[in-house]
């Protein structure tokens, strides 16, 4: 499924120069995917990149896995943590590291967009963990990206991007609402371009879609995304531009058969989860960071 839409395209043809996806990363993708791969070649084609090597190492000892010993070397990572596991590790960092920081708006809160986007990733996980929704690092790297496009439009098509953030102050908009009159797409669009583009998994692509529209989707994946967003921004994690709380689909909750009642009580460990994942914030600031956040429930 292509799930970008002409009008995103046409918004994105003003882009002159996005950044490509690293080619290892592409080549870990593929690998990944192959089932004569062998944990020695993988490691191999990570090895060729020492800042993703760092990286990779930096997490799978972080306390986000909670390994019991030190893992030392990416063959090492890639027998404990498994395929999956590496390949949504390699694209979570590559993420945060071409989108690196160089936002170009005062008025857009980065921190605040990576720890919004952060907060529904962690969110997705716990869920999907307990309705057994698959791996849950998928679940994680679907609401880690499912905002993409907007930094795709701070970054490189910033201008615009201005009279967005102009429209939603003045006129108290939803930032999507006010994406569809500057640009005639909104950031679900842009961001599904952008999987498209980078040769995403089909699901995530989904999730960034329609994480706004779960109905068109018909996808658990884009319905725990779609609550998992609404979570994040009921409990203010981060910033989501507009501020504006987010309705719950009835429609998502029924497909992953959850009661709304019962929500409070599966994300109660959210807090400790947040705070683990945070190790992600501090390889894109290259620093600690000390976020502010609210336990849910
Ligand atoms: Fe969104
Ligand atoms: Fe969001």
């Amino acid at each position: 499924m292509n799930a970008a839409t002409d009008n995103a395209r046409s918004v994105v043809s003003q882009i002159s120069s996005l950044p490509a996806l690293p080619r290892v990363v592409q080549r870990v993708v593929a690998l990944v995917e192959d089932p004569d791969t062998s944990p020695a070649c993988l490691a191999r084609t990570i090895s060729s990149d020492s800042s993703l090597v760092s990286k990779i190492l930096k997490v799978a000892n972080s306390a986000y896995y909670g390994l019991s010993r030190k893992v030392s070397t990416i063959t090492q990572a890639t027998v404990i943590l498994g395929f999956n596991t590496i390949k949504n590790l390699v694209l979570t960092t590559s993420v945060f590291t071409v989108f690196n920081g160089n936002n170009k708006s005062n008025r857009f809160d980065h921190e605040g967009f990576w720890s919004h986007s952060l907060g529904c990733a962690t969110v997705s996980k716990i869920i999907s963990k307990q309705i057994r929704l698959g791996p849950p690092e998928d679940a994680f790297l679907a609401g880690l990206l499912h905002d993409i496009g907007k930094i795709v439009l701070d970054q490189f098509l910033h201008d615009q991007f201005e009279k967005v953030l102009d429209l939603v102050e003045d006129q108290k908009l939803r930032i999507r609402d006010a994406e569809k009159v500057i640009l005639g797409a909104d950031h679900s669009e842009i961001g599904a371009w952008l999987c498209d583009k980078w040769n995403f998994p089909e699901h995530l692509q989904e999730s960034v879609a329609f994480h706004h529209s779960p109905a068109a989707a018909n996808s658990k994946m884009v319905a725990l995304v779609h609550i998992a967003d609404a979570l994040a921004h009921k409990e203010s994690i981060g910033n989501g531009v507009d501020n504006l709380e987010r309705e719950i689909d009835p429609g998502s909750l029924e497909l992953l058969n959850i009661e709304a009642k019962d929500l409070e009580e599966m994300t109660k460990y959210f807090h400790d989860e947040f705070n683990k994942a945070s190790i992600f914030l501090e390889l894109m600031n290259g620093r600690s960071t000390n976020l502010e956040v609210n336990p849910m429930g």
